[in-house]
Order: structure tokens, then C-alpha cells, then sequence
């Protein structure tokens, strides 16, 4: 039997560009993700996490050559941007694919010719209206609704002519519609997945070559097999990054990929080309009958600044220099939590703000977790001299607390089972946010808690009074223990800020520990009655809405 694996990959991103917001976003989507299942299967590398560049697109022979260097040189350089700007975001993909790498033009190779080999490939004329700024061609009804220039840049469109390559795309139309109606997940969210329905009918074969001719530009790209008059259309030598990563010995228990987090942008190569050129590629040759479709392609929505599109014209992309300005400021991990939790995950663009920033900045951590471990931490020391306090005996994860409207209970051991298992429910579905908002939740009920229960006037009487300092124990004991599972589900997005709280409270996960157990209130990973805990750095200062955006 094999064991289950993830495999989580973002979009590989064109070299040609600057890294910023969108960029950044879709790698920590997956990162978060990618911590998260981890944590549920802690085995060692049943996670893998891919990123990486997209070097074979025109725009970078064009480039280079206005910056004096050679396309492969431009390409180092800018692929080096990329890495540099994930390894400040603290990505931790397993492998960072570059497109020009001798591993995967190789596969790419193979592909190309199992796939001649099936049939699915013939030379033909192609007429198209070409988004050069994209790298891509418009239907006619798809140019005409963009009204001839690029959706997505506002470059105009040329009609374009050539003899290419074709992959006989529209013989897929009706397995691809059996896929979608059999695999409702293959395509979330909702939205975007009856988008892709709706456009199914427009099917045609698609070139995935471009000629080569004396302009230097077309000949950058890895060359047909057996033609040396013609490229592999970058897109087509991208898609197939995915595989060739993990098409070794090594990886293959890998495939198929779990998630493909992209946007919106780029929705229609990876619902509906990748999964008929994967479905040709399995039957092309019995040693590609691994080659199963991807479980679900994840596309979100666009961020926006202060409510407008971000755009090369506008010249308003938050840049990674704008992110490490606010690194600086806020911490990194805020960085991180902003964008995770306020994101555009669903189908719903989502506008970055430095309004917004501070507000959630505040609520959900300076005045969230931060406040809450520090309060605790803080009358732990007082008045315990820093030891965590004994449990109470009997049903001790339950706390009925007697005010003048009633009594409200509070149910630890209920909570934390039921936001667990809310947050691997969101797991399931990809959605990292709504898994971060259960420890928003629990830091929450624990606030509620300290207000109902008031351990501050407690400490006034508990000299005299040995039923009130049992009663502080157990409610401080409760706060704690709540505290840790908290930072256990936030550490995927805030693995810096959380690594720190347990290194001041001694209660680092265990390696091999499962975000299952971890949860478990009063569990086998618990807060233990006479640990040590200090109170440690505040681990986030309260921010100043009134203070101008860091820049
Ligand atoms: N190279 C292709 C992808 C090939 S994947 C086999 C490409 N590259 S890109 O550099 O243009 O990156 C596009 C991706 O960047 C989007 O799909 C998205 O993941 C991210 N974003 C770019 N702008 C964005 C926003 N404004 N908001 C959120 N993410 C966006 O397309």
C-alpha cells in the first residue's frame, strides 16, 4: 500500500516581471497550506511544495537585450528576485522549478513526443488574435469582448497568422465534461467552476508551437522534437512543470498534485488544456499510467490597492518593497497573516489597505493573541512565580461560570474538538483562511472567558480565601491551555511569532506531532501543571491607525 501524499504547487511565475503582491500571495497560499499538511501528517516528506519561474516567454529576449545581457542571463537575474522575495516571505517549498533547467526542458521533451506519438499532435495554420503582453492567444469572440486588446494588461491585440502545431484539444470536450460532472472539487471554487462549464462548447485545438524564424526573439524556447524550425509554446513547456518535478523515481508517489493554487487569470490553461494534455499523456505509452489528473485546480481572486485594479499603467502594484516596509514596521508574520487571512481566496477580489491592515493588525493579534498570552502569561508569573498552575480535579476542562445574568458554561475539551475538526473540514476544501479563523474564534471565547471569570479580582482575595486561589488555578490553567491550541493552528500562517510563544511558554511541538493531537485540550501535548512559562517579548505592539502607511 502506498501512503497518501500532498502535493501542493502555485503558478511559475514569468521572469520578466518584478515579484509583488499577487506573486507573493499565491506562494504563501501554498506555503500556509503546505504547513498546515504537515501538520495533519507529520511523516517526513509526505508534503511536497513546488514554486518556481516561467523563463521561456518572448518578453525576456526582448528585455535582455535592451539591458545588454543574454535572455538566460536575464533570466538568472530575475529568477534570483523571485527567490530572493519567497525566501524573505518565508515560503518553504520543497523545490523551485525554473522552466530553462536541462530537468525539465528533458521532460518536457518526452512529453512532446509521447504525445505525437498518440496522435494528438498535427501541424496545421493558426489565426489568432495574440496578447503579447500574456503570451497567449484570443478566440475571436473572447478578442472582440476584450475589445482587441489584452483583459488583463489593456495592450492591444494583433491578429496573427502561423503555421504551428496543433494538440487536438477539442476531441477532449466530452471526457473533460465527464471529469468535471464526476470530480465537483476539480475546480473551486463554485464560481469559477461553472465559468469553465459555461465555456466548454468553445473548445478548438490549440498550437502549442511557434515558428522559428530569423528574429532572435522566437528563438528562445525549447525546440520541437525533430523540427528545428519550430518552439514549444511557452505555455505548453510550462504547464508541464507540475510533472517534470516530480516525474523521478524519487517523487512520482507525489502525482497526481492535490491542489494547483493559481487566479483567475489563468483559469482556462489549467481547467481545461492541462487536464486533456495529461489525459493524452497517460495514453500515450503504458509508463505514463501514473499520469492521473490533478485532485482540484484552486483559482482565487485578484488583489486590488485602496479599491483600484493594479496595473503596470497605473504604476500601483504593491511591490515587494512595499511588503518589506511593512515587514519592518509590523513584523513579518502580520505581513503573512494579513494576506492569508484577508486574501482573495474566495471569488471576491480583496483590497489591500493600510486601514484594513491596521484594524485586523490590532484585533487579531496586537489585541488578539498577543494581549490574551500576555495577560495570562503575565498573572501566570505573579502569581504562580511562573509555573503553570494545577489543573482542578474532576471534569476540569469544563467551566461553569456563575454571573449576575445566569450561568454560561465553557466546554474546553467541546471547543477544541469541534474547531479542529472546523478547521480540517476548511483543510479539506483548501481553505486555509477559514482554518486560521478557529484560533481567531478561540482566542475570542478566551477573552470572554477572562471577562466573565475575572481573574484580576480573584487575585485580590485568594490570600484569605483557598477556594479562590483553586478557582484562579484552574482558570488560568484553562486560558493557558486554550492559548497553546490557538498558536498551534495560527503557526502555519505565523510560524516566526508562534515558534517564539512556545519558546517562552516550553511547549515547542513535539516533531512528529499531529495538528489532530495538538488540539486535543488537556491531551498528551498539553500545558503541564508546574512547566515552566515566562512572559516573554510582547509579541505584537498595538499599531497606530492614524500613522501614515510604511512605504
Ligand atoms: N507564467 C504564467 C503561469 C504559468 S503556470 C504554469 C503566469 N505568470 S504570472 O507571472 O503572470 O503570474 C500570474 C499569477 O500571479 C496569477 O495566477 C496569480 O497566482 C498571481 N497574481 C498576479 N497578480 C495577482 C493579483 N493582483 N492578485 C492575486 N494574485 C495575482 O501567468
Amino acid at each position: 500500500m502506498t501512503t497518501p501524499t500532498t502535493y501542493i504547487t502555485t503558478p511559475i511565475y514569468y521572469v520578466n516581471d518584478r515579484p509583488h503582491i499577487g506573486h507573493c500571495y499565491t506562494t504563501l497560499l501554498g506555503d500556509v497550506t503546505a504547513r498546515f499538511h504537515r501538520l495533519m501528517d507529520p511523516t517526513p516528506g509526505s508534503t511536497f511544495f513546488l514554486t518556481g519561474t516561467d523563463e521561456h516567454a518572448d518578453k525576456v529576449v526582448t528585455s535582455a537585450a535592451a539591458h545588454n545581457v543574454t535572455p538566460l542571463q536575464w533570466a538568472d537575474r530575475n529568477a534570483a528576485e523571485f527567490e530572493k522575495a519567497f525566501a524573505f516571505m518565508n515560503a518553504s517549498h520543497d523545490d523551485f522549478i525554473r522552466t530553462t533547467q536541462e530537468r525539465h526542458k528533458t521532460k518536457v521533451l518526452e512529453y512532446i513526443r509521447a504525445l505525437q506519438k498518440r496522435g494528438d499532435v498535427y501541424l496545421g495554420d493558426y489565426t489568432g488574435w495574440f496578447d503579447a503582453s500574456q503570451e497567449e492567444y484570443l478566440t475571436e469572440t473572447a478578442a472582440k469582448e476584450a475589445n482587441y486588446v489584452s483583459p488583463v494588461t489593456g495592450v492591444p491585440l494583433v491578429k496573427k497568422t502561423e503555421k504551428n502545431y496543433f494538440f487536438k484539444l477539442s476531441a477532449y470536450e466530452s471526457r473533460l465534461r465527464e471529469h468535471f460532472a464526476k470530480n465537483p472539487e476539480f475546480v473551486q471554487p463554485e464560481a469559477r467552476r461553472n465559468e469553465v462549464l459555461g465555456r466548454l462548447n468553445e473548445l478548438r485545438d490549440i498550437p502549442i508551437s511557434r515558428a522559428i524564424t530569423d528574429d532572435p526573439t522566437s528563438q528562445w524556447g525549447i525546440k520541437m522534437p525533430d523540427d528545428p524550425t519550430h518552439r514549444i509554446y511557452v505555455w505548453i513547456d510550462a504547464l508541464f512543470n507540475y510533472l517534470s518535478v516530480v516525474d523521478t523515481d524519487a517523487r512520482r508517489k507525489y502525482w497526481p498534485a492535490s491542489v494547483h493554487f493559481i487566479a483567475k487569470d489563468i483559469l482556462w490553461f489549467h481547467a481545461v488544456i492541462w487536464p486533456a494534455l495529461l489525459m493524452a499523456l497517460r495514453e500515450s505509452d503504458p509508463k505514463y499510467g501514473f499520469v492521473q489528473l490533478p485532485k482540484t485546480v484552486y483559482s482565487h481572486a485578484y488583489w486590488v490597492r485602496e479599491g483600484r485594479k493594479m496595473s503596470k499603467s497605473l504604476g500601483n502594484f504593491v511591490s515587494i518593497e512595499v511588503l518589506q516596509a511593512y515587514a519592518a514596521k509590523y513584523g513579518l508574520d502580520a505581513v503573512r497573516w494579513y494576506l492569508i487571512t484577508q486574501g482573495p481566496q474566495g471569488a471576491t477580489d480583496a483590497d489591500f489597505s493600510h486601514a484594513k491592515f491596521v484594524e485586523v493588525y490590532n484585533a487579531e493579534l496586537a489585541n488578539g493573541i498577543g494581549n490574551c498570552a500576555s495577560r495570562v502569561s503575565n498573572m501566570i508569573e505573579k502569581y504562580f512565580g511562573g509555573e503553570v498552575p494545577p489543573r482542578g480535579s474532576g471534569d476540569a476542562f469544563r467551566f461553569e461560570a456563575h454571573t449576575p445574568t445566569g450561568t454560561e458554561v465553557f466546554d474546553w475539551s467541546q471547543l477544541a474538538r469541534d474547531l479542529s475538526k472546523r478547521a480540517n473540514d476548511g483543510l479539506g476544501l483548501m481553505q486555509s483562511a477559514a482554518a486560521l479563523q478557529c484560533s481567531v474564534d478561540l482566542i475570542r471565547r478566551v477573552d470572554q472567558f477572562i471577562n466573565v471569570t475575572s481573574p484580576f479580582k480573584i487575585t485580590k482575595v485568594m490570600e484569605t480565601d483557598a477556594n479562590a486561589k483553586a478557582s484562579l488555578q484552574v482558570i488560568l490553567y484553562q486560558c493557558a491551555e486554550a492559548i497553546r491550541i490557538a498558536s498551534v493552528l495560527m503557526s502555519p500562517a505565523m510560524p516566526q511569532k508562534m515558534a517564539q510563544l512556545w519558546q517562552a511558554w516550553n511547549c515547542t511541538p513535539a516533531a512528529g506531532a499531529s495538528l489532530a493531537d495538538l488540539c486535543v485540550f488537556g491531551g498528551k501535548h498539553a500545558l503541564q501543571p508546574g512547566q515552566k512559562i515566562s512572559k516573554g517579548e510582547n509579541l505584537f505592539n498595538r499599531a497606530d491607525a492614524a500613522e501614515a502607511p510604511p512605504a
